[in-house]
């Protein structure tokens, strides 16, 4: 492993390495708190010999005397008869032992010094204790040194330094214990970071799912705590998640500009990473931009559009399949007539073969003549087939990937899934990713360029014609819901802008047009989003198509978005560098 990929390892774990090296630092504080303080004192003697010698080679013969004595005298200050007279001199509880453990000596190198120093948790007792050292120890060396028959010693030990009372303790010592705990913090943080890193097994960011698919993600949807609540773009048109899906929008348009996807399944490895709110999300973005757009809710197993959306649907695809119904009894149309809803229908014994039926392959025909996009939201790969079933039946697939959930061997095997049954692979979705943070105003997974909650900078279409509408709408500003989730006038802009095709089309003035449109909608119901009138029961009549008969994706070209997936290339790319 290379110095950056530790570095990149370190910047993905830095909680890790924040939370041990914080762990380790806060338990050096708190032991170095529960450690009793220890005080020094020290106090230092010389020992000469020959003291009446006034020969200067007496004198040095003494000397050295003293210098190979004093070696001995280091182990006698702390022998149990010199203890034991300090004991009694100052009435100390200890034994001699415990008193000697106390005490250090020491004699600097080729000197006839020696350094005692005694430790006490009293600051006083311990120069007492120093002190009565440096009277009784010299007694003790009188009494070994005398010859026998004589009456001195020829060993003096006079005492250099008096011991004196310390103001501060010598341990514990706070910062030394603090920089150790840091150190020992950081060096178990960064361990286990790697370890954590290593045992992730996680698609951890778009660089992942660029390794397995063999392209970038078409799509960064970053992870919003209000999605349950608002799972709808339209709640927040210039929020991240929203730009997320513009982002999707343009790259689904530009990955074959000359061929685009008409028939799009959405599905993931696994249930739960977001394919419904994906698909909605995907869909309502496309009908934005002016293209005809029909949602299917081809999971029958655990149908959700219908209650994502706000919708009341009881007949649906299920029953056009069992030919109980006509496609155009059970489609429910919204947002005008750019947007249609197939919903599921009752929830059918054999899905599977429902979806892979002659049936359903010509209704998806049918559908894909009527409108410029189908977008299908299917089951997962791995556990059901269905979704493989449609991919293989559809242009391809939209694998949607959760970001710190969907494990790597399982986005791998619905990848293999798609490819066992010749599916396309359009593209992947990753879902939930971390919030970017912004630098010089764009996210580290570059979507968009800008500061959130800013209007985005795109362009009236040239070839959507629209022109009522658009001038009606043009300078108007994002409109506001009310608590009760109904939507406020829009106040208008001061002077009019350049506007979006979404930003057109979403500000639908609510006097022109009822906000509460769909019956048991939601709070974020699609119709109220939008403005659109309720649904009717019968399929909408497409629109006429464009002058030149332009493919989906040439419907509204969006520079701004452009501009914005070409820079989000060019982050990525840039952080994977
Ligand atoms: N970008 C996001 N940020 C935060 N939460 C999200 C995001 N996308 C989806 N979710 C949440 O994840 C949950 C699952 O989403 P969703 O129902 O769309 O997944 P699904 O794949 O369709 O699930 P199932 O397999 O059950 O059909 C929902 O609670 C949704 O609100
Ligand atoms: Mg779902």
């Amino acid at each position: 492993m290379t110095f950056v990929q530790y570095l990149r390892i370190l910047r993905r774990q830095w909680f890790v390495v924040l939370l041990l090296t914080l762990l380790a630092t806060c338990g050096a504080a708190a032991y170095t708190r529960r450690q009793a303080p220890v005080f020094e004192s020290s106090t230092q003697l010389f020992v000469s010999a020959g003291g009446t010698q006034t020969d200067i080679s007496e004198l040095q013969t003494g000397s050295t005397f003293t210098q190979q004595r004093v070696k001995s005298y280091a182990d006698v200050v702390t022998s149990p008869s010199v203890a034991e007279a300090v004991i009694t001199s100052l009435g100390l509880t200890d034994t001699p032992q415990e008193l000697a453990s106390r005490i250090t000596v020491t004699n600097p190198l080729d000197t006839v010094l020696l350094d005692i120093s005694v430790r006490d948790g009293d600051p006083a007792r311990a120069a007492a204790i120093a002190n009565a050292v440096a009277r009784e120890f010299p007694k003790f060396v009188a009494l070994l040194e005398t010859p026998a028959g004589r009456v001195a010693s020829p060993v003096k030990v006079s005492v250099t330094q008096e011991a004196a009372v310390p103001a501060a303790p010598v341990s514990p010592r706070l910062p030394l214990n603090l920089a150790l705990g840091l150190l020992v913090g950081l060096g178990l943080g960064v361990g286990a970071a790697v370890l954590r890193d290593q045992l992730n097994t996680t698609v951890g960011g778009a660089g992942d799912l660029e390794a397995m698919s063999g392209a970038v993600p078409l799509g960064v949807v970053p992870f919003d705590s209000d999605t349950r609540t608002s799972p709808l773009v339209t709640a927040d048109h210039f929020g991240p998640r929203a730009e997320a899906f513009r982002t999707l929008r343009t790259n689904l348009q530009f990955a074959d500009v000359d061929n685009p996807p008409r028939l799009i399944v959405m599905t993931s490895a696994l249930p739960s990473e977001g394919k419904t709110t994906t698909a909605c999300n995907l869909a309502l973005t496309l009908a934005l931009s002016g293209a005809r757009v029909v949602l299917v809710d081809g999971d029958l197993r655990k149908p959700a559009v219908g209650t994502l959306l706000g919708l009341d649907s009881g007949a649906g695809l299920t029953n056009v399949l069992a030919g109980q119904h006509a496609l155009e009894d059970v489609v429910l149309g919204v947002q005008r007539d750019t947007l249609a809803v197939l919903p599921s229908g009752p929830t059918p014994p054999n899905p599977s073969e429902l979806l892979g039926s002659q049936h359903m392959a010509s209704l998806l025909r049918t559908l894909a003549e009527r409108y410029d996009v189908v977008v299908i939201d299917a089951p997962p790969l791995l556990p059901v087939t269905d979704a493989a079933v449609l991919s293989a039946l559809a242009d391809g697939a939209l694998l949607v990937v959760r970001h710190g959930k969907t494990r790597r061997d399982e986005a791998e095997r619905a990848l293999k899934a798609l490819a066992a049954v010749n599916a396309k692979l359009l593209g992947t979705v990753l879902n939930c990713a971390p919030k970017a943070r912004r630098r010089n105003g764009s996210g580290g997974y570059g979507y968009g360029y800008g500061g959130y909650g800013e209007r985005p900078a795109e362009t009236t279409s040239p070839v959507v014609p629209e022109p009522a509408v658009r001038t009606a709408r043009a300078g108007v500003r994002p409109r506001a819901v009310a608590p009760g989730g109904e939507l406020t006038p829009p106040a208008p802009a001061p002077a009019p802008a350049p506007e979006s095709a979404d930003s057109a089309d979403d500000a639908a003035a609510p006097a022109a047009r009822p906000a509460t449109a769909v019956a048991g909608a939601a709070d974020g119901s699609l119709a109220r989003m939008l403005g659109s009138p309720p649904p009717s029961s019968v399929l909408p009549a497409p629109s006429p198509a464009p002058a030149d008969d332009l493919p989906w994706s040439q419907v509204v070209p969006d520079p701004g978005a452009q501009a914005r997936s070409g820079l989000r290339r060019r982050v990525i790319s840039r952080a994977r560098g």
